[in-house]
């Protein structure tokens, strides 16, 4: 039997900007995780997953007629994710067979998901990695998160595939998306072993170095929201608002490129202040784009995390979830979880997880 488990993921910084080909964000690997099995089969395979198990599938109206939402539906990630992996094998003539295929899941609950770590990201990584091991194919990290970013891209279409390189590298993660356009033209021109030996332009997936005196904090808020539904939300306003938007891009990746810079140097100083300058950029995007990032809840958890030495931002698309905390300060972390735990803001015990890789840099 193959088994494989990937990690959940949370963002540090750069939010909504990382959409944009070259504009950086800070995301890390946390310690929950999906797994994939595969067991050899005979003659029809099965997928089994808990995560879409009880799962209610969302729709909305086009054009009067009911259309069903598969972004949310975790799903249809495992069926790109299976299809992609197997042309890669045709391509390269390895013979395909049948297998039973069981996803189990420390990112969901039975009510849908629950802290908003990424499980669709999750699990589409594990089913190329479990596929990977069960034929053989030998692909390497760059090329199982190209096979998996193409997959997502099918399903999701306006991500900036940070979850699934957070999945496939693990640890501290400065991350910056691929020329969209450019992947689309050469998935239609090119097979697609060319494809994922081709280098991507704007990719890159760098593994931070973290201070040793830099502490995470997250704190969850409930009430998730749908990342896929807010980051169409600001690309409507993007037009409208051209100008403002490309200063909130440029702006942001000045934020983050002196946030690395901080992880370059062991500046948690530096980086505590970009956190800051993050959480002020993104609130000028709510403002910019009407859409809600920081909710009330996200707000109290990061001016607590204040009183007590920290800084914070919400994680992610925001609209509730979680918000993580950088601080330096042991002695902060005890009063912060009882005051945020006063205002139902639920410390969650996550570590960031890392795993085996080469410790270099890796340009599309
Ligand atoms: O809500 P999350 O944790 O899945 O993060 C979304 C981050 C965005 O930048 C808003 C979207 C993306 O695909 O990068
Ligand atoms: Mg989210």
């Amino acid at each position: 039997m193959i088994e494989v488990s990937t990690p959940g993921k949370l963002y540090i910084a750069g939010e909504y900007a990382v959409v944009e080909p070259g504009h950086p964000a800070i995301i890390v690997a946390v310690d929950q995780f999906i797994t994939v099995t595969i067991e050899p089969a005979k003659k029809t395979g099965t997928i089994q997953s808990v995560q879409y198990s009880e799962l209610p599938i969302r729709w909305t109206r086009r054009n009067g007629e009911l259309v069903l939402d598969i972004r949310e539906n975790p799903f249809h990630y495992i069926l790109a994710a299976i299809s992609l992996t197997e042309k890669y094998a045709r391509e390269n003539n390895i013979p395909l067979s049948f297998y039973d295929l069981k996803v189990t899941s420390e990112l969901d609950s039975s009510n849908g998901r629950k802290y908003g770590l990424g499980s669709s990201g999750a699990v589409t990584v594990a089913t190329v990695k479990a596929l990977n091991a069960f034929y053989g194919l030998n692909l390497d990290q760059m090329s199982i998160f190209k096979i998996a970013a193409l997959a997502h891209l099918e399903v999701q279409g306006n991500g900036s595939c940070g979850d699934i390189a957070a999945s496939c590298y693990g640890g501290w993660i400065a991350f910056s998306t691929f020329d969209h356009a450019w992947v689309r033209k050469q998935r239609k021109q090119s097979d697609l072993t060319s494809l994922l030996n081709s280098a991507w332009p704007d990719l890159s997936i760098k593994p931070l170095a973290v201070p040793e005196n830099l502490r995470l904090l997250i704190g969850w808020t409930g009430s998730p929201a749908s990342t896929s539904d807010l980051v169409d939300q600001v690309h409507e306003s993007k037009d409208e608002k051209q100008k403002l938007y490309e200063q909130f891009l440029s702006e942001s990746k000045k934020c983050v490129t002196e946030m690395i810079r901080g992880f370059e140097i062991q500046d948690v100083d530096l980086i505590k202040q970009m956190i800051h300058r993050n959480r002020c950029l993104l609130n000028q995007l709510s403002s910019i784009s009407g859409v809600t990032i920081e909710t009330p809840a996200l707000k109290k958890l990061c001016d607590l995390a204040e009183t007590y030495g920290g800084t914070a931002k919400s994680s992610g698309a925001g609209g509730g979830d979680c918000g993580i905390v950088i601080t330096d300060q042991k002695s902060g972390i005890l009063p912060l979880m009882s005051a945020w735990e006063k205002a139902a803001i639920t410390p969650l015990p996550l570590h960031v997880y890392y795993q085996e890789r080469s410790a270099h840099e890796s340009k599309g």
